[in-house]
């Protein structure tokens, strides 16, 4: 009889399932929170048999809220019937902030040395080797567990010649948008790219043509400006308004510009790069209907989708007054922000019109793109299966980080704007009643010692503002906000 330990989390216990069971018994995937499904492949798998279940209930309870409870019937029903089954619960409860920060003991990683852009190309962006880095928008984190175990799979295979991308990706894939952000995406609607980026490329050039308008709203992600700029199309901008550091769109402003510049496609950050705004169903109402009046195409770039602190809810555009406006909608997400796997080149593309996406698939037939990553399938694939657990626990983190910035600040330097976070990790600070703006590089890079994104790079009105990235440990965040405090106190 095979003894097998099913130890602790409840994501780690599904992944091991799977490992345990792959090559033993043709069970049906678990997919998601249900228990109809746990139960069938449970039973099925204590036939084989199963020895001993070692539980952490608490992890169970925050991944599966109520029905934790009955997870745990089931396994106790289990546990009953079988005489040699060996049901171990374990209840040590853990508060968010020693979650948190075992997150950061266990996750952070050193990332010198290892070809990294934000750690090991700060010499060519900033002329200095020797700050701290936290710009680039990706994290210090290693991947959840079940990355590196799928991927070590693969591995040991050795053989990566050309692949196809499984039916167990788009099914990964599928729950994950339900149980996340209930949106159920059908698989005829998916396409896939090498990243947002590329993808927003080829929108640009499949659905407009040269010195067609396409309008932003600005501060945003810079790349959205490049890839108009490069395309020769004509940039729109539209700013958003800043009520002392919560950022809101000008609706009037928005619309007015559309009409005057016939523009045709509209791309936006959602959540917001720079600003950290979560946009609510009504904002997205707003602005989706002008789209929709003035025939304004929409690309919605949700990579920041599952980096949602404070008790926020994002809303898939496509998703809005249930789907109203969807035909009008291209969504980009990807599985890279989320789980930090920006170097695997994996995106995902949601068109539901029927026409977009026959005009979609005409384009991309005109140009050469190559075959999709292999490892960054493996990758998506096992963090939108496991790596629920891991992500909420990193949520805690950010939510610590955040909270540090913004009541450091206003305790010792309380005209510093720190901007509400409500989506991504990156917080957007406006330091300009301490720093003069034309000094702001300076102050930051040769005073404090830290490499930001600065604000001018996304729009030319907020220079003396920063974005600072703090996807780190804790101590590292410290220290960053500790320079600044210090340095503004000299
Ligand atoms: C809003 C937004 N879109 C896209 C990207 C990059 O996407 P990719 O690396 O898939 O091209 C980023 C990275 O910071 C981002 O913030």
């Amino acid at each position: 009889m095979k003894e097998v330990i099913l130890d602790g989390k409840l994501m780690t216990t599904k992944a091991k399932l799977h490992k345990e069971m792959k090559n033993k018994l043709d069970l049906p995937e678990y997919y998601g929170n249900n228990l109809d499904a746990l139960w069938d492949m449970l039973t099925g798998y204590v036939e084989m048999p199963l020895k001993i279940i070692i539980i952490n209930f608490n992890v169970c309870k925050k991944a599966l809220g109520d029905y934790a409870e009955d997870l745990l019937f089931v396994f106790e029903q289990v546990e009953k019937e079988l005489d040699d089954f060996i049901l171990i619960v374990k209840n040590e409860l853990k508060d968010d902030k020693t979650r948190s920060q075992d997150f950061c003991d266990i996750f952070y990683t050193d990332r010198i040395d290892t070809n990294s852009v934000k750690w090991d190309n700060l010499k060519e962006t900033f002329g200095n080797e020797d700050l701290i880095p936290m710009w680039v928008a990706d994290m210090d984190f290693e991947s959840p567990e079940a990355v590196r175990i799928a991927l070590k799979e693969r591995i040991n295979h050795n053989v990566y010649g050309y692949s196809i991308v499984p039916e167990s990706y788009y099914k990964a894939f599928i729950n994950w948008e339900e149980i996340h952000h209930s949106y159920k995406i059908k698989k005829e609607w998916i396409r896939l790219a090498s990243g947002v980026v590329p993808a927003i490329y080829w929108f640009i050039n499949a659905f407009t043509r040269p010195n067609d308008s396409i309008i932003i709203l600005l501060p945003v992600y810079y790349p959205f400006q490049n890839a108009i700029k490069n395309t020769n199309r004509n940039l729109v901008t539209c700013e958003l308004i800043n009520d002392n550091g919560y950022y809101k769109i000008d609706f009037d402003e928005f619309e007015r510009s559309i009409v005057e510049n016939k523009v045709k496609m509209f791309i936006q950050s959602s959540p917001h790069n720079p600003v950290g705004r979560v946009w609510s169903m009504e904002e997205q109402d707003k602005i989706l209907k002008i789209c929709k009046d003035n025939g304004v195409l929409v690309i919605s770039d949700e990579i920041h989708q599952d980096i949602i602190l404070n008790g926020h809810k994002h809303i898939p555009a496509a998703t809005v007054k249930d789907g109203y406006y969807a035909d009008n909608i291209i969504t980009i997400t990807s599985a890279s922000k989320t789980f930090n796997l920006a170097a695997l080149n994996t995106a995902n593309m949601i068109i539901e019109s029927p026409e977009i996406r026959q005009e979609y698939d005409d384009y991309i037939k005109t140009i050469s793109t190559s075959s999709v990553n292999l490892m960054g399938i493996i990758a998506t694939q096992a963090a939108y299966n496991y790596g629920e657990e891991w992500l909420s626990d990193l949520l805690l983190v950010l939510e610590d980080n955040y909270k540090l910035v913004k009541e450091s600040f206003n305790e010792f330097l309380p005209k510093i704007v720190v901007s509400p976070l409500e989506g991504t990790y990156l917080v957007w600070i406006d330091l300009r009643e301490y720093v003069d703006r034309e000094n702001i590089k300076e102050f930051i890079e040769d005073k404090c010692g830290i490499g930001v994104d600065y604000g001018e790079w996304f729009s030319p009105l907020y220079k003396g503002f920063i974005r600072l990235n703090i996807a780190t440990r804790t101590t590292l965040v410290r220290y960053a906000v500790q320079n600044i405090i210090d340095n503004i106190n000299k």
